[in-house]
């Protein structure tokens, strides 16, 4: 089958690998209809991740059609169209009975900080992804859901991760009635983090980027103010200044590791790894968030910072909350917003891509070619 295949940083190619089997009872095999590219690849493109091997197949924000299913499961059968979450879950241990299904302690014999998601690394369980033709799903009962008969596939694909993340972003925001909502970052996750928080009661969301077209975006797809970070000195300072000198009620940091703004953090994060990438919106977010304000972080980081101002959040008492994306957890919610005509996810898809041309997705998507903001690759059976 065709496949993404990883050959080292920057390099992606689309290879022929052999189609995945059944290895466990409730495993299924899903035929691929879409599979979009999501910012955490982009970690994994430029080699961020450790134990990220070559030969790896990417892709965790995927849909298909079951094709065959094990002898053991239950709730899925051939010919179901299916949206699957990212985390890879058993759905029973310690974690997963607290909807945790991120942190699921029983699917990633690799780590205990980290559970299990779709070709992310061995660092995530070394599972294939869903930039194929066909992919293993394991806990097969447990993970699929099945596309509801009025929702479009792409609305489902955004379900995999980019809109729940948002919606997660904003809900571990603590968001009261009318308050002020700052998102760093204006990708997907960003975009549905603003879109969410309005959902969640806010009176104000500001989105910070520094690429334009991303803000325009944001700007009308979210209804909200924006600021672009090289038209002004000091985001901290400007964000201060432009509430009241009192700082935003709730900061949400959906940009992670690769931040750009500070020239120390890229040095030391990015060129001399004496830390595991840039802290730049983090740092940010945690100065400009009020004293007693609630800090959201759905980026992702690797594990150690230094440059992370911790003395500043102990000493205004805040509130940080972060997490792992639990997909399934908010599917109900999401799909009652999108079914309601309140979010319209597929509208952020500005790129369809044939899986042939994988490579071009990420450059594009990665360089922030052509106005892109959400890549989605398809398979040639694809195509419907
Ligand atoms: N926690 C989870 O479960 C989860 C799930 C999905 C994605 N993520 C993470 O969320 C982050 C965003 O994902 P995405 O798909 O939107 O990625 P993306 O790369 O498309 O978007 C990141 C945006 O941040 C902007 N940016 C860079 N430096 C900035 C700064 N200092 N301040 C403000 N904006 C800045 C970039 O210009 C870009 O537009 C990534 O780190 C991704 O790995 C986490
Ligand atoms: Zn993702
Ligand atoms: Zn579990």
């Amino acid at each position: 089958m065709l496949a993404m295949s990883y050959r080292g940083p920057y390099r992606i190619r689309t290879v022929n690998k052999p189609e995945p089997e059944i290895e466990h009872p409730n495993d299924a095999i899903i035929r691929v209809t879409r599979a979009a590219i999501c910012g955490s690849d982009l970690h994994l493109y430029h080699g961020l991740v450790p134990d990220t091997r070559v030969g790896h197949t990417f892709g965790h924000e995927f849909t298909g059609i079951v094709e065959e299913v094990g002898s053991s499961v239950q709730n899925l059968k051939p010919g179901d169209h299916v949206l699957v979450p990212f985390n890879i879950f058993c759905g029973t241990c310690f974690f997963c009975q607290k909807e945790l299904f991120g942190n699921c302690h029983d699917t990633n014999s690799y780590a205990s900080a980290v559970g299990s998601i779709y070709g992310y690394s061995h660092t995530a369980g070394g599972y294939d992804g869903g930039q194929a033709e066909y992919v293993r799903v394991p806990f097969a009962d447990v993970g699929p859901v099945k596309i509801p008969e009025n929702m479009a596939e792409e609305d489902a694909l955004l379900c995999t991760d980019a809109f729940p993340t948002g919606y997660q972003a904003a809900e571990m925001g603590e968001i009261k009635q009318g308050d002020t909502v700052v998102v760093f970052g204006a990708g997907p996750v960003g975009i549905f983090a603003a879109k969410s928080a309005w959902l969640f009661g806010a009176g104000r969301v500001i989105v910070i980027d520094h690429v334009q077209y991303r803000l325009d975006f944001v700007k009308q797809y979210a209804q909200c103010e924006t600021i672009n970070f090289l038209d002004i000195d000091d985001p901290v300072v400007h964000l201060k200044k432009i509430t009241d000198y009192i700082g935003p009620d709730v900061c949400i940091d959906a940009v992670g590791a690769e931040a750009s703004g500070s020239a120390l953090q890229r040095l030391t994060g990015v060129k001399l790894k004496l830390q595991a990438g840039s802290a730049t919106a983090l740092m940010w977010a945690i100065n400009s968030v009020r004293k007693g304000g609630v800090v959201s972080i759905v980026g992702v980081y690797g594990p150690t910072f230094n440059l992370v101002p911790i003395g500043n959040a102990v000493n205004k008492g805040l509130t940080l909350r972060m997490n792992q994306t639990s997909v399934k957890r908010n599917l109900p919610r999401l799909f009652e917003h999108i079914q309601a005509g309140r979010v319209d996810p597929k509208a952020i898809i500005t790129h369809r891509i044939p899986l042939e041309e994988v490579a071009e997705g990420y450059h594009m998507f990665a360089s922030k070619l052509d106005n892109c903001i959400k890549a989605v690759c398809i398979p040639p059976k694809g195509w419907h």
